[in-house]
Order: structure tokens, then C-alpha cells, then sequence
């Protein structure tokens, strides 16, 4: 009937009366300056308008801040925002600006106006403020066995970044190639590597990267082969056994000489005979001394 269809429209024009939000959601690239944007229509004075702006933080939407407050002329804001927050038109406009945001801005803002003795019930809008800002720089992680036949997990986490940064792992020598990766949730990623050989030596490079930016860690690493590390122990017990011979020969040569000299103190003579025994019988000598 024309009298339900009245009051419809009635309440509706009560809805409507108060807060229009131009935007439903608002994106910025972090230290760029933000307009929220509220706008009220009201028929009394403005001089007992009251607004507030609230922001319920995503990323800790259970505590939210009042950022700013218009009562009857004062205008109060949060003190973790003094100087980056303002009112643009204030009282004809509930828009605020938004300076130097920072990524702990985003979340979901409320504006509430409410001009007494307009209406009992304050006027209230929402809108979404998006921070845009890089990857942070990623940190690279390595752990597992690195001895042949071992396997390694190589894993990278980034802090941050909105949007949520693409991670990647690449092997980068002898030849680029690109890993499969475990996502553990957005912001983490893995690579398994099993049975590691020589092969998997050298430089593997993680990259977090969105369109406002990439950022890189790097692992480097290196596989403890058998084959090296038996070469150092050959190494050592061949240079020990080279040392022991020259040793032996030493001792022979000195043994020899003073035969040689005793043979002397025995007879003149056979000087010459002792001498050449020598030369002769070292060759005997040396193999003896090995059995
Ligand atoms: C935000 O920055 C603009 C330009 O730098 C400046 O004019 C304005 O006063 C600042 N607003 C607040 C609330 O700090
Ligand atoms: C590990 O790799 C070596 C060659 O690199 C291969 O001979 C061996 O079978 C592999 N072992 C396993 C368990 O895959
Ligand atoms: C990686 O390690 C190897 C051996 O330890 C070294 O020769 C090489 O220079 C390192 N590379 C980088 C990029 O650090």
C-alpha cells in the first residue's frame, strides 16, 4: 500500500542520510600518501559533529586503534600516527590522508559520523587499505648431510612483501637450473636434495619476487667426497713412508761410513778394498734392511 511504500522509502533515506564510503578498498605503495575517502550528508548544524576513524590492522585485526577523532572542533589522533594523519575537508569531508604509509597501515578502516540531533544511530562506513610494498630480503637456510650419498634441505623464507612474493630456487653452475620447490605456507619454500654427490657442489640462489620488486639469498655448498678426503690420507701416508726410507738410508749411509772408518783404524791397506765393499753391498744392504 502507499503508506508501507512510504516508510520504505522513509528508511531508506535514513540509511543512506549519513556515511557514503567512495571506495570500498584503497591501495598504495608503501611511503606513498593515502586519501580515505568518507563522505556524510547531514541537514543540522555542524557544530556538534563527531567522527571517528578506527583500523582494525590485518595484522592484528583484534586490537584496532582509533586513528583520528573530530569532536566538536578538536581533532585528536592516535599517538602512533601524530603527524602522518589528517582530516583533508573537515567538517564538510570525513576524508583522511594517510602520509609515508607503512605496512602495518593496512587493514580495515571505520568511519563513524554522527551529528546530534540528527539521528540517534552514528553513520558508519568500511574500506580495505592495501599496503603495496617488495619482497624483503629473503633468508637462506641450508641443512642435512653433506657427505656423498647424504641429502640436504635448502630452505628460504621471507618476511614480508604485498602482494605475496613468488619464491624461487635456482642452481646457478655449472648451469642455471630452476628447483622443485615445497611451498610451507606463503612465505617459506623448500628443496630437497637426496643421494648428494660432487655434482651437487656450488651456488644455489632462493629470489622472492612480486612487481614492485626481487630479492636474492644464496647458498654455497659444498660435498664432502670420499675420494678427496682418502686422497689426503694417502697423501699423508705416502709422504710418511718417503720419510721413514730416507730415514733408513740415513741411518745406513752413517752405519756404512763408520765401517768404514773402523776398517780404517784396522789396517791402512784395505782402504780401497772398504771402499768399493761399500758401493757393492749397499744395493744388499738396503733390501735386507726392508725384509
Ligand atoms: C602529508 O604530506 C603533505 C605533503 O607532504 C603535507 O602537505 C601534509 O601536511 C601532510 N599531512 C599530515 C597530516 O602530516
Ligand atoms: C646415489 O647416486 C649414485 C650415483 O651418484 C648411484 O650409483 C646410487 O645408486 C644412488 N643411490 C640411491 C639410493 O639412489
Ligand atoms: C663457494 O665455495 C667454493 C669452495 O668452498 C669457493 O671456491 C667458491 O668461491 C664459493 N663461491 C661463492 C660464490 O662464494
Amino acid at each position: 500500500t502507499a503508506g508501507t511504500g512510504r516508510r520504505v522509502r522513509d528508511e531508506e533515506k535514513m540509511k543512506t542520510e549519513m556515511v557514503t564510503m567512495r571506495e570500498s578498498s584503497v591501495e598504495v605503495v608503501r611511503g606513498d600518501f593515502a586519501i580515505l575517502p568518507c563522505s556524510f550528508f547531514t541537514s543540522s548544524p555542524l557544530s556538534r559533529l563527531n567522527v571517528i576513524w578506527t583500523l582494525a590492522p590485518f595484522t592484528n585485526p583484534e586490537s584496532p586503534i582509533q586513528v583520528i577523532v573530530y569532536d566538536h572542533g578538536q581533532v585528536i589522533e592516535d599517538p602512533s600516527l601524530i603527524g602522518r594523519v589528517g582530516f583533508t575537508g573537515i567538517p564538510w569531508s570525513a576524508d583522511i590522508v594517510l602520509n609515508d604509509t607503512q605496512v602495518s597501515d593496512a587493514g580495515i578502516y571505520r568511519c563513524m559520523v554522527n551529528n546530534p540531533p540528527e539521528t540517534a544511530d552514528p553513520g558508519i562506513g568500511e574500506l580495505a587499505l592495501t599496503v603495496l610494498a617488495p619482497p624483503s630480503l629473503p633468508v637462506c637456510q641450508w641443512d642435512g648431510d653433506v657427505d656423498m650419498g647424504g641429502s640436504v634441505t635448502l630452505s628460504c623464507t621471507v618476511k614480508e612483501g604485498t602482494p605475496t612474493p613468488e619464491i624461487h630456487w635456482e642452481k646457478l653452475n655449472p648451469e642455471e637450473i630452476s628447483l622443485p620447490i615445497n611451498m610451507e605456507g606463503d612465505l617459506s619454500g623448500s628443496v630437497q636434495i637426496v643421494n648428494v654427490s660432487s655434482q651437487t657442489s656450488g651456488l644455489y640462489r632462493c629470489s622472492a619476487n612480486n612487481f614492485l620488486g626481487t630479492e636474492n639469498c644464496y647458498v654455497n655448498l659444498s660435498i664432502y667426497t670420499p675420494d678427496s678426503s682418502s686422497g689426503i690420507l694417502q697423501g699423508v701416508l705416502l709422504t710418511l713412508s718417503m720419510s721413514l726410507v730416507l730415514l733408513a738410508l740415513l741411518v745406513l749411509i752413517l752405519w756404512l761410513h763408520r765401517t768404514g772408518q773402523d776398517g780404517r783404524w784396522r789396517g791402512g791397506k784395505d782402504d780401497e778394498d772398504e771402499c768399493y765393499n761399500e758401493i757393492r753391498y749397499t744395493p744388499s744392504l738396503m733390501k735386507r734392511s726392508f725384509v
